[in-house]
């Protein structure tokens, strides 16, 4: 068990969408740092790691390729074996379905890893998200933090499955094409169906939550800014919920927003995003999940809703909370979400 005085030292290998977020927001703790996070060869995502003082390791162990850095005005620490000898845990946010290759070198180099939605709960044999396992995570070698989606699933869903002791859901996943930062996906003038049925979404939240029997369908879209659901809950018999309670239990959850769509003008995602662009984090993050309150309503033992979902941020603060849990640091979900929210805030001074 470690101390709580310990700084936890966090490598980050993959720079990209999701891992320049997470250095930032383990960079907003007091209890980690950041001790290097690696690009695969001179860009301008270095510009980043450089302004922010984050060392910049070479994602291989390659001299030709290290050697670029300097070419390019970088200064680069050293390899990705050099970065692993330091760290205590390294949060692989490289591009999905790589994670076989670095698992051995984690391994090899004898440090916690923890791996993206990208990759498959098969990697690991062990997910997470903050609401529904971080116990079964505590003290683990390695796991996966699921993915936007079923991150976003797993916010309202976990409640509800506590409260009633069962649940029925099917969803379908309204999803973006692409980041705004890609430029080779799409669509961009179709709407293309995931023509595997049922679509791993919703199956993925079992691997965190197994007792909510959950199935989904998935739509690409074009659009860059967020993902729907568009969810149907089926409650046992006994539930003793209400609409308004079910709004109230969401209203008292962690990272989620509950707004009125109508009385506040925001029945898109694009004003959605708007709104988070005013909270004022970096990159116009949200990472809470958004619910439509006019768009909640239980009808007998049905419940019916929609929520939006911020591909790119919303698991950034569920990486920090599952770096104490593999650490031991902070057995209770909510103490750790508490912490990490109010790091993060403080350093956005929202
Ligand atoms: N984007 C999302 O909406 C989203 C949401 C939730 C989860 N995820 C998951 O998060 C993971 C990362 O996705 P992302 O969107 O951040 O991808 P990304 O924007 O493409 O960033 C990946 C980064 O890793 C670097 N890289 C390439 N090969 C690598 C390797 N072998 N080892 C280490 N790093 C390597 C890339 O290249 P350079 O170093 O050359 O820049 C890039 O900076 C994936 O598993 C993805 O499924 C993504």
């Amino acid at each position: 068990m470690w101390g709580h005085r310990m700084s936890i030292k966090v490598a980050i290998n993959g720079y990209g969408t999701i891992g320049k977020r997470v250095a930032d927001a383990v960079d907003a703790q007091d209890d980690m740092e950041v001790v290097g996070v690696t690009k695969t060869g001179p860009s301008f995502g270095c510009d980043l790691a450089v302004k922010k003082g984050f060392p910049l390791y070479c994602t291989f162990d390659d001299a030709d390729r290290i050697a670029r850095f300097a070419e390019q005005g970088y200064e680069c620490s050293g390899s990705l074996s050099d970065l692993l000898a330091i760290a205590d845990v390294v949060v692989d946010c490289s591009p999905g379905k790589m994670g076989a290759d670095n698992l051995a070198k984690y391994q090899n180099a004898g440090v916690k890893y923890m791996f993206q939605g990208g990759e498959k709960h098969a990697l690991t044999g062990l997910s997470y998200t903050s609401s529904a396992n971080h116990t079964e995570n505590l003290n683990a070698e390695g796991t996966r933090v699921v993915s936007c989606n079923t991150t976003g699933l797993s916010r309202t869903l976990v409640p509800l499955y506590e409260h009633c002791g069962s649940l029925k859901v099917e969803c379908t996943m309204i999803r973006r094409a692409a980041d705004p930062g890609d430029s080779n996906k799409g669509p961009i003038n179709a709407i293309k169906p995931v023509l595997k049925v049922p679509s791993h979404h919703g199956p993925d939240v079992m691997t965190v939550k197994p007792e909510i029997e959950i199935n989904s369908l998935a739509v690409a879209v074009p659009t860059t800014i967020m993902h729907v659901h568009a969810i149907i809950a089926d409650l046992p018999e006994g539930h003793g919920l209400t609409t308004e309670s079910i709004l109230e239990m969401w209203t008292d959850t962690p990272r989620v927003i509950i707004m009125h769509g109508s009385d506040n003008r925001i029945t898109t995602t694009a004003e959605v995003m708007e709104m988070a662009r005013d909270i004022g984090r970096k990159w116009g993050d949200l990472h809470e999940i958004f619910v439509w309150e006019d768009g909640v309503k239980l009808v007998g033992d049905r419940l019916y809703y929609f929520q939006a979902i911020h591909q790119e941020s919303d698991v950034i603060p569920e990486n920090v909370d599952c770096i104490r849990a593999l650490m031991g640091t902070e057995p209770d979900w909510q103490t750790s979400v508490a912490k990490t929210d109010a790091a993060i805030s403080k350093y956005y001074n929202c």
